[in-house]
């Protein structure tokens, strides 16, 4: 158990630390050399729906600080471009590009990359301002931005899986992923964390 000094943290920073290093997941994360927690989300949602396949070309966005890419790399996967505004370090068989996924150059530099896009995968989360509903809307309008995407240049059956928030544009993003897509599953990962509103959406084309 790490005991924190109490000095200078407020009492929600305390908790929030506490509860970061008491979760069995950072640390398996940590143990098993990954670069965050996360990879369990992405680990867990292709046990059950078994998508990802090391054939196929594999676009990661919002990748920082890398686990999904990280994971992939690991497991033998080598088409892969991950993508955020944030460096990432170097990983074997990952192209990197720096910037915002938004940002139409952007894109066209991810369309560069691939003759043919097979899945998208996006873990993008904007930065949190303290104000939810504010929160919710920003992520989950690059999540439409990632659907609508991935709606125009996925390969037909590649596989689209997208983060967002229960919130602002949540009911969007479900019905925009049911008119332009089948299979459609709204996921929430057990390895997410109960009291977050994250979720994802997941989806064929
Ligand atoms: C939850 S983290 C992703 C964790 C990652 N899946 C992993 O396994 O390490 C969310 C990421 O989204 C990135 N992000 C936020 N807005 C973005 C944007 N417009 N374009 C690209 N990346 C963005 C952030 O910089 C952050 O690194």
């Amino acid at each position: 158990m790490i005991k924190f000094k109490k000095k200078n943290l407020s009492g929600s920073s305390k908790r929030w630390i506490q509860r970061h290093y008491n979760d069995d997941l950072v640390n398996k994360a940590k143990k098993l050399g990954y670069r965050s927690r996360a990879i369990f989300k992405l680990e867990e949602i292709n046990n059950k729906l078994s998508f990802l396949n090391k054939n196929k070309n594999i676009i990661d966005l919002g990748a920082a600080p890398g686990s999904w890419s990280q994971y992939l790399s690991k497991q033998g996967f080598k088409n892969l471009l991950a993508i955020d505004i944030l460096e990432i370090n170097k990983l074997p068989n990952v192209k990197f590009i720096l910037g915002d996924f938004t940002n139409e150059d952007i894109k066209k530099k991810i369309l560069q990359e691939f003759e043919e896009i097979d899945i998208i995968l996006s873990d993008i989360a904007s930065n949190t301002t303290g104000n939810k509903k504010l929160d919710s809307f920003k992520t989950n309008s690059i999540c439409l931005d990632v659907l609508d995407f991935a709606s125009n240049n996925l390969v037909n059956s590649g596989y689209v899986l997208a983060k967002y928030f229960n919130g602002e544009l949540d009911k969007e993003i479900i019905e925009f992923s049911r008119k332009y897509f089948r299979k459609n599953k709204i996921i929430k990962p057990r390895s997410s964390r109960k009291d977050s509103k994250e979720m994802y959406v997941f989806a064929q084309k």
